[in-house]
């Protein structure tokens, strides 16, 4: 069954921490980000692990391969089970990331943001494209290459990405949203349904819940919107 990761993206420790308690058992995977990380830090994760829950470290680290390994084995301290770099680090960035990962954290790979437009992905390699899927696909490629064990894929991507990938390379998927619900600023968005059916692992799904007005509530039906799209 694919799994939830409900994103904590909150200023502060204190909101993240009122939201994991208000769900209690019924959530078990958080991911923290660049927002919370920065505020919070260490301590927000050190305190989801102390409440017995898996943690997605979502920080893209793309640095010379030395900075990146290192920042791997702190995240190794910090026990948490997934950790984003960014694959157009480098072959080299990569294989220093999982060397330092040593089997502790899965490493999953962002090929290319889908805030990008293809114009800006040219003026960025300054070359021409023939597609970002293109682009996509090379760095799905180079992530498999370097031992990575994952990618993060947009839902509209992944049921390609996972015929050109490893059986066992993980595609979690953010821009998820229940049938009905806000798309906020999601532009590519993808029904649970059509996320499972696509082959993703793990569906990353924020606001729908985390700024529901009744959390639990809207975690259950997403819940119950997943059961049903697997069992047909
Ligand atoms: O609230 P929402 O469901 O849009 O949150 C999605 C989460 O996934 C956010 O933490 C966002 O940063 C992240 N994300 C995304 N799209 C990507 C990569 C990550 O929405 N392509």
């Amino acid at each position: 069954m694919a799994g939830v990761i409900l994103p904590l993206d909150f200023p502060s420790g204190d909101e993240a921490l009122e939201l994991v308690d208000l769900l209690g058992e019924t959530a078990d995977f958080y991911k923290v980000g660049l927002e919370l990380f920065s505020s919070a830090g260490p301590d927000v994760v050190r305190s989801l692990r102390q409440r017995g829950k898996r943690v997605f470290l979502d920080l893209k680290l793309h640095d010379i391969p030395n900075t990146v390994a290192r920042a791997v084995q702190a995240a190794v301290s910090l026990d948490v089970e997934l950790l984003t770099v960014h694959a157009s680090g480098g072959a080299s960035m990569l294989r220093a990331a999982r060397e330092a990962a040593d089997g502790r954290v899965r490493l999953l790979g962002v090929t290319v943001l889908t805030s990008l437009s293809g114009a800006e992905v040219e003026e960025v390699w300054g070359r021409e494209i023939r597609s970002i899927r293109d682009e996509v696909a090379r760095l799905a490629k180079l992530s498999v290459e370097s031992g990575l064990d994952g990618v993060v894929s947009s839902a509209l991507e992944t049921s390609w990405l996972r015929r050109t990938v490893p059986e066992d390379f993980l595609i979690v998927t953010p821009g998820i949203r229940p049938s009905g619900a806000d798309r906020d600023d999601q532009t590519r968005v993808a029904t649970p349904a059509d996320a499972v059916a696509a082959g993703s692992d793990y569906l990353v799904v924020g606001r729908p819940v985390t700024r529901a007005s009744d959390p639990p509530a809207a975690l259950a039906a997403l819940l119950a919107e997943i059961s049903s799209a697997q069992a047909t």
